[in-house]
């Protein structure tokens, strides 16, 4: 593989405008051509990121002899037909989550990708943070036997104000809402961390419109034997925060805010593990090495296909409902 790996780019709503940006910072990532559906969305990138080449259509990038790998930024739909062209083209695919709304499709992709040795990960900001490893050296043993998980999620507004240029679908049933968008990141960090998860009980709150997305979410679940406890919802009160507690008998982890770290002590008070800022930072940028490594063919430690769809499952598992067992 040579130093600089070209980039290909479709989808260039919000993500595909942040992905760009940590491209640029990149020292062997390099962005080269970008299509979208939507004229306007190409011409602003162009106007922003000169040095890029415009494709004609998905396909003709797609096909463009000097990429070494596919970054798909689109809505869900089609992630899948996206991912597949690129393998027919022998690129890596670095797909935006979800995964999928389609999990037929889904399923048939991860049977291609191991039949015919395809490069292919998912976008979870999560896999490569300090937090990640810190949660996963707490369930080898540093904080006893897990014991309990509680995931919260609060939004002051949904979509949230930063994705307010985003596409409608954000805020619809069929393939927006925060527990695809927000929680399937902390879903991915529990099932990662103890195996896949049940649904013991759901109940999502949608909308009486029939097509916006939900408004809040309770539900129980199970992992690896441990009870998992959800409380999310757009309150229209307080600040956004997010949070991934795992409870142990010797001791307790937290994720907080995303990439905010902290342990709780001997005498029950809790400590902040680093600066959630540089932590972040550490992060995103491990994130685009795993990149590398998954276009080199390196072992890495990004969720393919496989992974983001158990993780999916779950998702639309807890937005279907489920009443608890008699
Ligand atoms: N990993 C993360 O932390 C994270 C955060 C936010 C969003 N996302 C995901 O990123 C993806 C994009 O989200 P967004 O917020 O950027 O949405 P967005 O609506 O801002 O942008 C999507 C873009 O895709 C374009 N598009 C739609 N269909 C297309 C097609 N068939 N071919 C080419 N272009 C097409 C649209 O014109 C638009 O410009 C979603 O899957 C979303 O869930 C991931």
């Amino acid at each position: 593989m040579p130093d600089l790996l070209n980039v290909g780019l479709i989808g260039l709503g919000v993500m595909g405008q942040r992905m760009l940006a940590r491209l640029a910072q990149h020292p062997r990532l390099r962005a080269a051509r970008v299509w979208d559906a939507d004229p306007a969305a190409l011409a602003r990138t162009l106007a922003a990121f000169p040095a890029l080449q415009p494709a004609d259509s998905a396909e003709a990038l797609i096909a463009s002899p000097d990429l070494h790998t596919l970054y798909i930024a689109t809505p869900p739909a089609p992630h899948m037909v996206l991912s597949n062209r690129a393998f027919d083209a022998g690129l890596a695919v670095f797909c935006e989550k979800p995964l999928t709304v389609d999990f037929d499709a889904a399923r048939r992709t991860i049977a291609r990708i191991a039949a015919e040795g395809h490069r292919a990960a998912v976008n979870f900001s999560l896999a490569s943070s300090p937090g990640l490893a810190a949660l996963q050296a707490a369930v080898q043993g540093g904080i006893g036997t897990p014991q309990a998980v509680q995931i919260a999620l609060a939004f002051a507004a949904w979509p949230r104000p930063w994705q307010a240029a985003a596409g409608a679908w954000l805020a619809e049933r069929a393939e927006g809402g925060f527990t695809r968008e927000v929680l399937s990141h902390f879903i991915f960090v529990l099932q990662r961390l103890l195996g896949p998860a049940q649904v013991l009980q759901s109940a999502p709150d949608y909308p009486a419109d029939g097509r916006s997305a939900e408004r809040a979410l309770t539900a129980t679940l199970q992992a690896g034997g441990v009870p998992v406890q959800v409380q999310a919802a757009v309150t229209g009160a307080v600040d956004d925060f997010n949070r991934f507690l795992l409870q142990g008998s010797t001791g307790a982890v937290e994720l907080r805010d995303w990439f905010g770290l902290q342990r709780r002590q001997a005498d029950g008070s809790w400590l902040g593990d680093g600066d959630p800022a540089a932590l972040r930072q550490r992060g995103q940028a491990d994130q685009l090495d795993q990149w590398v490594a998954l276009i080199e063919g390196r072992p890495h430690s990004l969720p393919g296909f496989a992974e983001a769809l158990a993780v999916q499952e779950t998702i639309e598992a807890l937005l279907a409902g489920q009443a608890p067992a008699a």
